[in-house]
């Protein structure tokens, strides 16, 4: 089993390729997969460092995570997708496990770098199309070595953390959270068309349409930009800090 969790299409195209590597089944972490069955097997978890730490939205889902009755997982691996690099995400994930009623922790992480998605902050931009279409290339190659090293269950994983990780990680990722994880400064332009893309497709359902235009409801934004970057009409904007940006390319189906 692999439960992935994306924003934009990257780690979903991640997850893809490894359940196809792996022979594993697929479970996507939204609102209404609370489904997924987690038995005594491999257990996979594929999703974006959101400011060096897991997306709230991942977050709250391992809380809600149990194992069957009488069952735990034999062998539970992580591959976060990141623009540049992780800080200690992958021990955050450990934590957060071996906190829920699992009755797991972490046995090896991998990360990979995809074309960068955050754009909320002034020197924030999409990756330049050369950048984004390496990063892919290089991460797709290393899909089938780290694959197999998944299935052999053995060997350390091998995450890029980055410089000053315990600084992003334990102090500039709570006060992100704290000031810049929120849906308020959302608003569509005179572009949009009424057409209900961000409304459906936003994974915490925090969007709703009102008079032909959607509105944010403040209630579970965990700032994946999914409706940034979707929007057919480019009407989207967080604040002014997005304006003038350019949308991720999309990946595939994404
Ligand atoms: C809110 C937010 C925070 C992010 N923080 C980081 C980060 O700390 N480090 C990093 O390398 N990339 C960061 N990124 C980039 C994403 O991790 C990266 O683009 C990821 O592959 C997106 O995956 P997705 O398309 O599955 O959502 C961030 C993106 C967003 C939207
Ligand atoms: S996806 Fe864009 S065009 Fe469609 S409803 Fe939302 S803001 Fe409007
Ligand atoms: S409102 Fe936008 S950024 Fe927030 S969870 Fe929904 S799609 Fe993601």
């Amino acid at each position: 089993m692999i439960l992935y969790f994306s924003g934009t299409g990257n780690s979903r195209l991640v997850a893809e390729r490894l359940a196809a590597f792996l022979g594993e089944t697929l479970c996507s972490i939204d609102n209404e997969s609370m489904g997924c069955r987690i038995g005594d097997g491999t257990l996979g978890i594929v999703c974006p460092v959101y400011a060096w730490g897991l997306p709230r939205i991942v977050e709250a889902f391992i809380k809600r995570l149990r194992a069957d009755a009488g069952s735990r997982p034999r062998y539970v691996w992580a591959v976060f997708t990141c623009g540049d690099d992780i800080g200690y995400t992958d021990t955050c994930l450990d934590k957060a496990l071996r906190a829920s009623r699992l009755g797991a922790g972490l046995d090896v992480a991998f990360s990979v770098a995809m074309p960068n998605t955050y754009v909320c902050l002034p020197g924030f931009t999409v990756d330049t199309p050369e950048v984004a279409t390496r990063k892919v290339e290089q991460t797709l190659q290393a899909l089938p070595q780290i694959a197999g090293r998944l299935k052999a269950q053995t060997g350390q994983g091998e995450v890029v953390r980055g410089a000053c990780a315990w600084l992003k990680t334990y102090v500039l990722r709570p006060l992100f959270n704290a000031f810049l994880v929120s849906d308020k400064p959302f608003r569509s332009s005179e572009a949009c068309t009424g057409c209900t893309l961000c409304a459906q497709q936003c994974p915490t359902r925090d969007i709703r349409m009102d008079g032909g235009r959607p509105i944010w409801l403040h209630r579970d934004c965990t700032q994946c930009l999914r409706c940034f970057h979707q929007c057919p009409q480019r009407a989207i904007d967080w604040g002014s800090s997005t304006e003038g940006k350019l949308q991720k390319r999309r990946l595939g189906r994404s």
